[in-house]
């Protein structure tokens, strides 16, 4: 199996769960760091006060990029650092953390891919409402354009947002992630604002005139499949379809909401301006699909959706409790390309926590992560030898991290990370994805 010339080969990370130091050289507190210091909110308690130490140790985790044989790596700037109330006057010492990063990294040989938002937003502007002040769209396309003035001689591919979908169903409906809101008004407003966000973003990379810039913004997809062929459970898969994988990519595509938004969302339409959809809109140059599973959704009049999740006995499981299911990349990657023509894809998280542990030697294995990358690279070749563009493949994560919610209970990486003495080992995944990424170089 052999990916094109020039394919990137990356992996992942973002500022909140690997930098650590949140506060430190005059940075602003985050959502996630208000939230994190809440009782009762994350997983024993933790916090990404510490982390991966990686605001200390990223020239060692450039190192370890190397000998994975990285050729690309994508991380996110955590907002707070560069404009520490979230607007105003810079603070120059975050800017440069990432200025450094950038220059080690392409020093290495390493393509940069930044992330401006990866759910850290300034502590301040949540004061104001957040994302569901309307105004916050500016806010960010204005650090945004501080971000692209700073380092876009350097960095040619930016992605807007991660997951706004996530953004704004488990931090402002469903209350899991900071600012841990259950307000479907809100919620609807949010998304509505991150997409106004995005299409200002890339209108302000355009007003820039970068040469060789590309931007565009990663969402997380995911098949929705009916649990039986019954009228019902294939209604209320489609419905959630549309509101998983439609609800940001119909906006950003054709400038219009999906209707079943509306099933969602209610009455609580939020305010669309007259030129909202036009903003949305704004060309983007690719889009970023972030894959780990499938939904199994069977009607059920009990619940206030009208639907529920159906396990899949049987099936393989990680940790999160997400099923193994390499074929939905395939179909979604597929469904993408059918639905909104040919934009080139990048797959910007692909990933499995397992219960990994050091053995009595010191190494850490981990067959079943092999086994999930090399199923789910298969499904991404796949699509490639259909004629879909897919530029690159970036895996969750590069090292162990702060999983959100559940705190250092998870771990994804590709190095492991012992919290305790923030010592990093190659797991066997890691050494299989640099043997595969060897084999890549004659290819
Ligand atoms: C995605 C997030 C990422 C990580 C993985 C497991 O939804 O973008 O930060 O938490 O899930």
């Amino acid at each position: 199996m052999y990916f094109p010339k020039g394919f990137l080969w990356g992996a992942a990370t973002s500022a909140y769960q690997i930098e650590g130091s949140p506060l430190a050289d005059g940075a602003g507190a985050s959502i996630w760091h208000r939230f994190s210091h809440t009782p009762g909110t994350t997983l024993n308690g933790d916090t990404g006060d510490v982390a991966c130490d990686h605001y200390h140790r990223w020239r060692e985790d450039i190192e370890w990029m190397r000998r994975l044989g990285l050729n690309a790596y994508r991380f996110s700037v955590a907002w707070p650092r560069v404009l520490p109330t979230g607007r105003g006057a810079v603070n120059h010492k975050g800017l440069d953390f990432y200025k450094q990063l950038v220059d080690g990294l392409l020093g290495a040989g390493i393509t940069p891919m930044i992330t401006l938002y990866h759910w850290d937003l300034p502590a301040e502007l949540q004061d104001m409402g957040g994302w569901a002040n309307r105004d916050c769209a500016k806010w960010f396309a204005d650090y945004a354009c501080l971000m692209f003035r700073a380092l876009g001689d350097r960095v040619h591919l930016w992605v807007t947002l991660n997951e706004p979908w996530v953004v704004a169903t488990l931090g402002y409906l469903w209350g899991q992630h900071a600012p841990g809101m259950r307000d479907i008004g809100a919620a609807a407003k949010v998304a509505h604002h991150l997409l106004l966000a995005h299409g200002k973003a890339v209108q302000a990379l355009r007003g820039l005139g970068l040469p060789n810039a590309q931007i565009g913004i990663v969402l997380n997809l995911s098949p929705q499949h009916p649990a039986s062929d019954s009228p019902q459970d294939e209604m209320v898969a489609t419905l959630w379809h549309n509101f998983v994988n439609r609800y940001f990519l119909d906006p950003i595509f054709r400038g219009e909401y999906p209707d079943p938004v509306l099933y969602f969302t209610g009455e609580f339409v939020p305010y669309v301006a007259p030129d909202d959809m036009a903003i949305i809109r704004t060309p983007v140059d690719f889009l970023g699909v972030n894959y780990y599973t499938r939904s199994v959704i069977a009607y059920d009049a009990s619940d206030p959706t009208g639907s529920r999740t159906v396990y899949q006995a049987g099936k393989l499981h990680t940790e999160m409790g997400w099923e193994v299911y390499p074929e939905g990349l395939y179909e979604i990657l597929k469904w993408v390309h059918d639905e909104y023509g040919a934009i080139p894809l990048y797959i910007t998280e692909n990933g499995a926590a397992f219960p990994d542990a050091p053995n009595a030697q010191g190494e850490v294995d981990d067959p079943l992560r092999v086994d999930y990358i090399r199923a789910h690279l298969e499904q991404a070749h796949r699509a490639l030898q259909e004629g879909i563009p897919l530029r690159g493949y970036f895996y969750w994560s590069l090292m162990d991290n702060f999983e959100w919610a559940f705190g250092y209970s998870k771990r994804f990486g590709l190095l492991y990370v012992d919290f305790e003495t923030q010592r990093r080992t190659m797991k066997a995944s890691g050494r299989w994805y640099a043997e595969f990424i060897a084999t890549q170089q004659g290819g």
